[in-house]
């Protein structure tokens, strides 16, 4: 991704775009307007704010990385950024760890928890890549670090889809009306967006590495 082209700049504003709403109920500080059932507000809350904060801080330091302006012409600020990319997602995705033991549904928690675990180890890979300035495998380790930050939005974005999956395996009927469907598809489309983001991501890696041949 040497130059970001026009479908990087959408795929920015898209992601803003969508996370922005999602985020807005907890700008207010507000427990009572949580889309997540808060049991706790002395833990959970602040947790779960602060998660989506620092979340948020990486996924726009993060699409900061890949602009090649930015890279290649001020180095010392790619580092900086690097830096604050590599802070947020460490302590956001340990902060999911504690969410994990809020979560009402199992399926999805158990998403969320394998996304933290991956999220953690893919980013620590790239900072340790980087360190040993083997650019290289940075890079590799960063775009699919990268790639499970957007995991967060794809899992979003594609809800749409996941609804249409449901009503045809229903053959085009509701059976337990329109809240148990969106419960459903809140159940597996953080697995669905891991899945999605990690065959994409490997198929770009892997074009990259043949190209280069
Ligand atoms: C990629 C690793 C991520 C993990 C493991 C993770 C984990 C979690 C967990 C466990 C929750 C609580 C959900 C619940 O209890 O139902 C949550 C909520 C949330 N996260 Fe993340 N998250 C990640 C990335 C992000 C990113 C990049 C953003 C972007 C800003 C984000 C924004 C949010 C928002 C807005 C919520 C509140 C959910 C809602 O109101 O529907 N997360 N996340």
């Amino acid at each position: 991704m040497d130059k970001p082209k026009k479908s990087w700049w959408i795929l920015v504003i898209v992601s803003i775009g969508v996370m922005l709403p999602f985020m807005y109920p907890y700008l207010t500080f507000d427990p009572s307007k949580s889309r997540v059932v808060i049991t706790s507000t002395t833990i959970q809350y602040p947790v779960l704010v602060t998660h989506i904060f620092l979340a948020f801080v990486a996924l726009v330091a993060g699409f900061l990385q890949f602009i090649s302006r930015i890279r290649l012409n001020n180095p010392k600020i790619h580092r900086t950024i690097g830096k604050i990319y590599v802070i947020s997602v460490l302590i956001s995705g340990m902060l999911a760890f504690v969410l994990y033991f809020y979560a009402e549904d199992f399926t999805k928690s158990l998403a969320f928890f394998v996304l933290a675990i991956v999220w953690l180890f893919t980013t620590w890979k790239a900072y340790r890549k980087a360190v040993k300035r083997n650019f290289e495998e940075h890079r590799m380790w960063m775009i699919r670090s990268f790639g499970l930050t957007l995991v967060a939005v794809v899992a979003r974005l594609i809800m749409p889809v996941i609804l249409l999956c449901y009503v045809t395996f229903n053959g085009f009927t509701l059976p337990g009306g329109i809240d148990e469907m969106i419960e459903e598809a809140l159940r597996v489309n953080i697995w669905a967006g891991i899945v999605l983001n990690f065959a994409i991501v490997e198929w770009f890696i892997l074009n990259r590495k043949l190209k280069k041949h």
